[in-house]
């Protein structure tokens, strides 16, 4: 991203109707367009780094059909890049659903508008009944990432000097490809990606400039030590990358208010309906695995499909913040169960706390609403 922050912090899955928190509160974040732009101007004076959205085509159904009303990430991205000044904002391009000419010239006219602020997240897809409504095959999960390199490559050539090129691959057969504009300014836009399993990390590694990991929720040494690990893979290959993970935060003036309202939110009000057909298309159930490691992620995907639960006082969220820094994290994507309401706060007490502790620019305070 473009800032100078030494951790950065971005927003993530305000597109989508509730956001990250699989809730039934009345506060859940709508993800309509008017809130979205308001929340977006606000990161924006905020000091903000970036915002990423989701790619959702369908919702996971429940009380709220919950993720059901999402906004399409490009455009989205787009609507953003021309309200704001100096945010970078994501769009998250599922690679098998784009034909990549048009994927390419729809992301490089974010870029313009953004004046060279847009990035790609680029996601090969797990949701089979996502896929069906496409009428596009899901492929096994080695040739997803195999494609997506593919995929990756046109775009790369299109966004390049090249003109004029045919390209024969294994899945994609194109002649006389090419493209103008090039991407704003002649660099092209920042490339992230969230792969979990080998191959997934090893894409990641090999074609991007932020890569997405899951940090340990029990030790920050194991945290360190997957920092180190994909920043060495980068390395071995000339590259360098930053790590980024995804983290959901209830900040509140105390601890007790934080967790109540957490558990308010999370385990009394929690959609649960939602939450079981989400495992159900994971193939999480007693029967796939032990009852006490189903219990824990129906938990966890109930507070944000996963993710750092950060849950305290200013003081514990900043200092939680900061120990991901020093085990060697870029940044962090994070979600709040209202955006809106609750960024302000945030802005003011923990990234206040964190400039102080040298890690951001100075927070702006007191930003209106
Ligand atoms: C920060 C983050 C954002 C992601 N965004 C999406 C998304 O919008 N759509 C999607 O289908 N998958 C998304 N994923 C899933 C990953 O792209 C990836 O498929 C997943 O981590 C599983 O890894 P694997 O593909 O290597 O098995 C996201 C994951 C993370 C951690």
């Amino acid at each position: 991203m473009h800032g100078a922050n030494a951790l950065q912090i971005g927003l993530f899955g305000a597109n989508c109707s509730s956001g990250r928190a699989v809730t039934l509160v009345a506060e859940r974040w709508s993800g309509n367009w008017p809130d979205n732009k308001k929340l977006a101007v606000l990161a924006d004076d905020a000091g903000i780094d970036f915002l990423l959205p989701i790619g959702r085509w369908k919702g996971y159904g429940g009380d709220t059909d919950y993720q059901g009303t999402t906004l399409e990430t490009i455009t989205w991205a787009t609507g953003l890049l021309a309200a704001t000044r100096r945010i970078t904002v994501f769009g998250t391009v599922h690679a098998p659903i784009f034909n990549p000419v048009v994927a390419a010239k729809e992301m490089v006219t974010a870029d313009h508008v953004g004046a060279g602020r847009f990035g790609l997240n680029i996601v090969v897809g797990w949701n089979e009944g996502e896929f069906d409504m496409f009428g596009v095959a899901q492929r096994d999960h080695e040739d997803r990432y195999a494609y997506a390199q593919e995929w990756l490559d046109v775009i790369k050539m299109i966004w390049s000097d090249r003109e004029d090129f045919d390209f024969d691959g294994n899945y994609l057969h194109m002649k006389g490809i090419k493209g103008k504009p090039k991407p704003y300014g002649g660099a092209r836009p920042v490339i992230m990606n969230a792969g979990a399993s080998p191959t997934g990390q090893a894409f990641a590694v090999k074609n991007c400039d932020a890569f997405f990991l899951q940090a340990s929720r029990t030790s920050l040494e194991e945290t360190a030590q997957r920092v180190r690990k994909a920043k060495e893979a980068a390395r071995a290959q000339g590259r360098d990358i930053g790590c980024y993970t995804v983290g959901v935060v209830t900040c509140r003036p105390t601890r007790r208010q934080a967790e109540d309202y957490f558990h308010h939110c999370i385990v009394e009000r929690a959609d649960w309906n939602a939450v079981d057909s989400i495992l159900a298309m994971k193939d999480i159930s007693p029967h796939t695995v032990p009852l006490e490691e189903f219990l824990k992620q129906r938990s966890g995907y109930a507070q944000g499909m996963g993710g750092l639960a950060i849950v305290g006082d200013p003081d514990h969220v900043a200092a939680q913040l900061a120990d991901l820094s020093k085990a060697g994290l870029t940044g962090i994507a994070i979600s709040l169960v209202n955006y809106l309401d609750e960024l302000p706060y945030f802005v003011d007490e923990v990234c206040g706390r964190l400039a102080r502790m040298g890690l951001r620019a100075k927070a702006r305070a007191g930003i209106p609403v």
